[in-house]
């Protein structure tokens, strides 16, 4: 029989994505969510075919619940986003951190298989191409940007920690997953803000001087690498989930003018209007992908043009 899988996070924009691929090749799935960036249309879809639990990751015994009635937790629950790291640090650390611990405890007392997951922002200023066993990079504490990293970081210290016990999991860090169900709004990437403006005619505003390069990954490519880092049994193992095609923010801003046809102007906001403390910026992310290679056989196959092709036609529908 195929693993029953649990999603923290599972309503949101990648665990939906991920929720609907298990359910297609026959896995029983649950969703856990408490729905924290609020309701969307496509969760009325979603619910309708997946089991969904309404609640936190906090709240201890129904995770325990949870995860006994399931083999596999893929933890994707958690509060993220630049904006976030400044303007919610405490409820970021707090449930980011007590949540995870909360479900790697259930999951090492019935011996469940956790999937985790993390992200590039790890690496922080490190030099790229960014390699799981390579050194961090990060600012000075009272940078509050570095908090989501600090945390991740400590997160999967912790899964190391419980695999070191005998709790068999792995760690995926995801580099900059886009597509549809990436919803624009004042915690957006900066994709979903792009194809937002550029369809409404609004000015799409590049933060610094767009010279910041980043390697964005469709969520379809994701969410097949992370079923992966299930099926291949590679325990104790972080693995950089990521394209290594690299662009500059200004040439995004440029490809997806032209792409929608918008004759949005392209303008320049310097960070400290829109961050005004506690922020620096990444100059560049780009993943070294020989692990992903190597142990989940795994690269991504949707083209730039193909992927930003899909989320604009989503948003469309969507505005
Ligand atoms: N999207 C990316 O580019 C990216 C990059 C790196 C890492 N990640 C990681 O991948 C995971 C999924 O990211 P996403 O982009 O789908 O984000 P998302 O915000 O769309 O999904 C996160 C989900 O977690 C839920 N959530 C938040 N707090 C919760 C709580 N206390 N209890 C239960 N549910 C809670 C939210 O309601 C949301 O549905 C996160 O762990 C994130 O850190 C994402």
């Amino acid at each position: 029989m195929k693993p029953r899988c649990l999603i923290t996070g599972g309503a949101g924009f990648i665990g939906s994505h991920l929720a609907e691929e298990l359910v297609k090749r026959g896995h029983k799935v649950t969703i856990l969510d408490n729905l924290y960036k609020g309701e969307h249309s496509y969760h009325q879809e979603l619910f309708q075919h997946i089991p969904f639990i309404k609640a936190s990751i906090l709240e201890k015994d129904v995770i325990e619940e949870l995860v006994a009635n399931h083999d596999v937790v893929f933890h994707l629950a958690a509060i993220l986003g630049v904006k976030s790291t400044m303007d919610k640090s405490v409820e970021l650390i707090e449930t980011n951190i007590d949540g995870t611990r909360n479900i790697l405890q259930a999951a090492k007392k019935y011996n469940r298989k956790v999937v985790f997951a993390s992200t590039s922002e790890v690496y922080g200023k490190a030099t790229p191409p960014f390699s799981e066993d390579g050194d961090r990079l990060y600012g000075s504490t009272d940078k509050l940007r570095w908090c989501y990293a600090v945390c991740k970081t400590l997160e999967e210290t912790l899964c190391l920690g419980y695999g070191l016990q005998g709790l068999p999991v792995t760690i995926i860090r995801y580099f900059n997953i886009y597509g549809p169900r990436a919803k624009d709004g004042p915690y957006a990437g900066v994709i979903p803000r792009f194809i937002s403006a550029a369809l409404q005619g609004k000015p799409i505003q590049v933060y610094g001087d767009g010279t910041q390069t980043r390697c964005f990954t469709y969520v379809s490519d994701a969410v097949e690498a992370t079923i992966k880092a299930m099926d291949e049994g590679v325990n104790s193992e972080i693995i950089n989930i990521g394209s290594e095609n690299e662009i500059s923010i200004r040439d995004l801003a440029a490809l997806i003018r032209t792409m929608t046809n918008s004759k949005s102007p392209i303008i320049y906001v310097p960070f400290e209007k829109v961050y005004p403390i506690g922020f620096e910026e990444i100059p560049n992310r780009r993943p070294d992908t020989v692990k992903l290679k190597q142990l989940l056989s795994f690269e991504p196959t949707v083209s730039f043009t193909e992927g930003l092709t899909q989320t604009i036609e989503w948003f469309k529908r969507e505005l």
